[in-house]
């Protein structure tokens, strides 16, 4: 069988693809267009693909011959989930192995932003640093501090359990009540108004989904504390990009910590040039070890998916069943 994989990941995965299957690979190191992911997945059996590959109706319809799509991510906003299960194919994704990546990702923004370690750093290369000074570079304090969590899923959760040790009063919002941080935190769930209200510190970890799209705008960033800072690790379209860029710029909040972005990868002038924002090139799972188990479980849900088995981490179970029906 022959499959296509849209960009070089971690060489373990490519190796165990490489003894079950022929691989045609994107070896130059950028996003491929969706025509030319459709070229490359002409005759192929399978298709690897990342968080950045427009995997839609026309991709999925494309290639009679495919039969099964991995992606080498656990957010699957970019991928036509439902054009998938009409055609038969079940969809991947790399949950867990990654959550706690981002979740500390999520906290090291959140110091960056409170304690203004990219200001100091700058500050203090460019040569400004003259001594110690009382009123230098003041942040704020994060321990005994009010935590907002949005979205307790796998990443929402294991960011709130990892502020244990800052003493925290963690208040969070989800569809779901979250027995786990309610007994070990004292979390406490909360509509979303409340916690936009109330919180010195707001995580975003929920999907993009039609209803989360701008959950946080103009409306939301005004109902934040002055002194809030708003992290966002999981997708940037959560966040009405001009209305934050607004917010910082006129500090109706503290501080932002970014690793995503409404139009990525194109950021804003105004939004780069803010000393209240820190940014990173959407980096969540960006570890070795983390990237690593990634590829590994891409090429593991690949390579039962296209024995005929259930691949373990599949989307769209249904596809199984309406086979087993038919
Ligand atoms: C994912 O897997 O969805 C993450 O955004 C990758 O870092």
């Amino acid at each position: 069988m022959k499959i296509f994989v849209t960009r070089q990941i971690p060489q373990p995965g490519l190796d165990a693809l490489k003894k079950e299957f022929t691989i045609d690979m994107n070896l130059s190191d950028r996003v491929l267009t969706k025509e030319e992911i459709i070229k490359g997945i002409k005759d192929k059996d399978g298709l690897l693909c990342l968080l950045t590959d427009p995997i839609d109706k026309d991709v999925i319809y494309a290639e009679p011959s495919l039969k099964m799509i991995a992606s080498y991510a656990v957010g699957y906003d970019n991928i036509d989930i439902a054009a998938a299960t009409k055609r038969g194919i079940p969809v991947s994704n790399t949950p867990g192995v990654l959550t706690e990546t981002t979740a500390e990702l999520a906290w090291a923004l959140l110091f960056s932003v409170t304690r203004r370690i990219v200001e100091g750093d700058t500050f203090t290369r460019t040569g400004n640093f003259k001594g110690w000074a009382p009123m230098l570079m003041l942040g704020q304090d994060v321990s005994q501090k009010t935590l907002g969590v949005i979205g307790t899923g796998r990443i929402g959760t294991a960011f709130a359990l990892k502020s244990k040790g800052f003493h925290m009063n963690v208040l969070y919002t989800d569809e779901q009540r979250n027995e786990q941080l309610e007994q070990q935190l004292g979390a406490r769930r909360v509509p979303l108004i409340t916690l936009l209200k109330e919180s010195d510190f707001i995580s975003i970890h929920v999907p993009l989904t039609k209803e989360t799209f701008h959950l946080i705008d103009e409306k939301e960033l005004r109902l934040m504390k002055k002194t809030a800072v708003l992290i966002n690790t999981a997708r940037g379209p959560i966040i009405n990009e001009k209305a934050l860029t607004r917010a910082l710029s006129e500090q109706w909040i503290f501080g932002a910590g970014l690793d995503v972005y409404e139009k990525e990868p194109e950021i804003s002038e105004e939004l780069k040039r803010l000393d209240n924002v820190v940014l990173q090139p959407h980096v969540g799972s960006g570890t070795i070890e983390t990237r690593t188990k990634m590829a590994l479980m891409a090429a593991e849900n690949m390579i039962i998916g296209l024995k005929g088995g259930i691949p373990p981490n599949c989307i769209n179970k249904e596809v199984f069943h309406k086979k087993s029906i038919t």
